[in-house]
C-alpha cells in the first residue's frame, strides 16, 4: 500500500466482519478473511434493492490511539434504512463493538497520523435466500469491511467546481434520507455528466420544485452567509449526515456561529460567501464555483479554501484525529 497516493478506492483488507439472519435472529457473527459472499441468485438485494450500508472512519490519532467518530449514529441510522425497506435492526451495541473487531483486526491498515487518512468501514446489510415475489427477504446478511481511505477528491481540502444536475436524486417521500443503494445508481449518470462537462460533481434540487438545494451524491451541502450563519438544507429527502449534524454543533457550540438548517433556493446562492460538501468520505470539500442555468457563481475563491469552511474543517478533523476535546459520547477509543 502506498500511503502517499491513498485515494477512495477499494483496497483489500485482512479482516471483514459477518453476521447473518435466519429463523427471526442474528447469528453470534465473526470474522473472516475470504472478500467474496456466496448468496442466492436470487437475493431480494440483487434484484429489488433491498440493501442499505453505512460509513464511517477509524482514526489514528497523534499519540498512537485508535478512534472510531459517533459510530452510534450510523448504528442508528442503518436501522432506520432498514424500517425503511423492511428489513431486521442490527443491534446499535454489536454495530458499534463488531466495527471495533474489525479494526483491531486489521491494524495494520490504518493509516498513520498526520495525512489526513484514515480506516474506512463500509458497513452493510442486505436481503438474501431464495426469493422471487416481490417484498421483504427471509434472510440476511450484516457485514462490514474495512477500507484506508484519503481524499475522496483528489484535491483535497481545494475548492471544486459543481454544477447543477437535471436529474433527481430523490423523491420527495422516496428514500433519500435513507442510505439505500438504489440512490446511488441512479446519480451515476448524474456523476457522470458533471464530470464530462469538467466539473468534480453535481448537486441536486429538491424533486418537487427544483428550487431548492438538496445535496450531493455522495455529501450534505452548507452555506456561509455574508454575515458569518452557517446554513444547510432542510430536506425529507436528503441523508441526515452525521457530519453535517456534528459542524451544525460545532459551529453553534465551539465556533459561536448562527445556525440554521432550512430552504436554500438556487437563485438565491449569492446570499453565501462560501459553500461547501460534507460527509464522511469527502470531511469537507470546498465548493469554489457552482454552474447553474447558463451561469457560473463564484464564491470566496476559485482556489482557496475560504476561512470559516477552513476553522470548521480544522476544528472536525482535530476532534476525529484527538488533537482538539470532542463533545461528550462523540469518540469510542478502540486501541
Ligand atoms: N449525503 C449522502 C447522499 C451521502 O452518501 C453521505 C455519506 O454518507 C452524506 C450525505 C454524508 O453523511 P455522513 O456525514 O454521515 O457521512
Ligand atoms: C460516506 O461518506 O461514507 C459515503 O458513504 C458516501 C459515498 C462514498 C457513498
Amino acid at each position: 500500500m502506498d500511503r502517499n497516493k491513498l485515494s477512495f478506492e477499494y483496497v483489500n483488507t485482512d479482516f471483514r466482519y459477518r453476521s447473518f439472519w435466519k429463523d427471526g435472529k442474528w447469528d453470534e457473527g465473526e470474522l473472516l478473511q475470504d472478500p467474496y459472499i456466496k448468496i442466492s441468485e436470487s437475493s431480494t438485494a440483487l434484484h429489488y434493492g433491498q440493501q442499505c450500508f453505512e460509513g464511517l472512519k477509524a482514526y489514528r490519532t497523534k499519540c498512537g490511539d485508535v478512534q472510531l467518530f459517533r459510530p452510534d449514529q450510523n448504528a442508528k441510522r442503518l436501522n432506520n434504512s432498514c424500517d425503511r425497506i423492511i428489513a431486521p435492526h442490527f443491534p446499535e451495541d454489536r454495530f458499534v463493538s463488531a466495527c471495533c473487531e474489525v479494526v483491531k483486526a486489521n491494524e495494520k491498515s490504518i493509516p498513520p497520523y498526520g495525512q489526513g487518512a484514515a480506516l474506512y468501514l463500509r458497513p452493510y446489510l442486505i436481503g438474501m435466500g431464495h426469493h422471487l415475489g416481490v417484498g421483504p427477504a427471509c434472510e440476511y446478511l450484516f457485514g462490514i469491511f474495512a477500507s484506508p481511505s484519503g481524499s475522496y477528491f483528489k484535491c483535497g481540502i481545494k475548492p471544486v467546481k459543481f454544477c447543477v444536475s437535471k436529474y433527481d436524486r430523490a423523491a420527495h417521500m422516496g428514500t433519500g434520507a435513507n442510505k439505500v443503494g438504489g440512490n446511488y445508481a441512479g446519480g451515476f449518470i448524474a456523476h457522470r455528466d458533471a464530470l464530462a462537462a469538467g466539473f468534480a460533481d453535481c448537486i441536486y434540487l429538491d424533486s418537487l420544485t427544483h428550487t431548492k438545494i438538496e445535496e450531493a451524491g455522495t455529501a450534505n451541502f452548507f452555506g456561509i452567509t455574508h454575515d458569518g450563519t452557517f446554513v444547510t438544507p432542510k430536506s425529507p429527502s436528503i441523508l441526515p449526515g452525521v457530519t453535517k449534524y456534528s459542524l451544525m454543533y460545532i459551529a453553534e457550540n465551539m465556533l459561536g456561529m448562527k445556525v440554521e438548517e432550512r430552504d436554500c433556493y438556487i437563485d438565491e446562492i449569492d446570499e453565501f460567501a462560501e459553500v461547501a460538501t460534507c460527509g464522511t468520505a469527502v470531511v469537507i470539500s470546498p465548493i469554489g464555483s457552482i454552474y447553474y442555468n447558463g451561469h457560473l457563481h463564484v464564491f470566496h475563491s476559485e482556489t482557496e479554501v475560504g476561512p470559516v469552511t477552513k476553522k470548521l474543517y480544522d476544528t472536525l478533523t482535530g476532534i476525529q484525529f484527538g488533537e482538539i476535546e470532542a463533545p461528550e459520547d462523540w469518540i469510542v477509543k478502540i486501541l
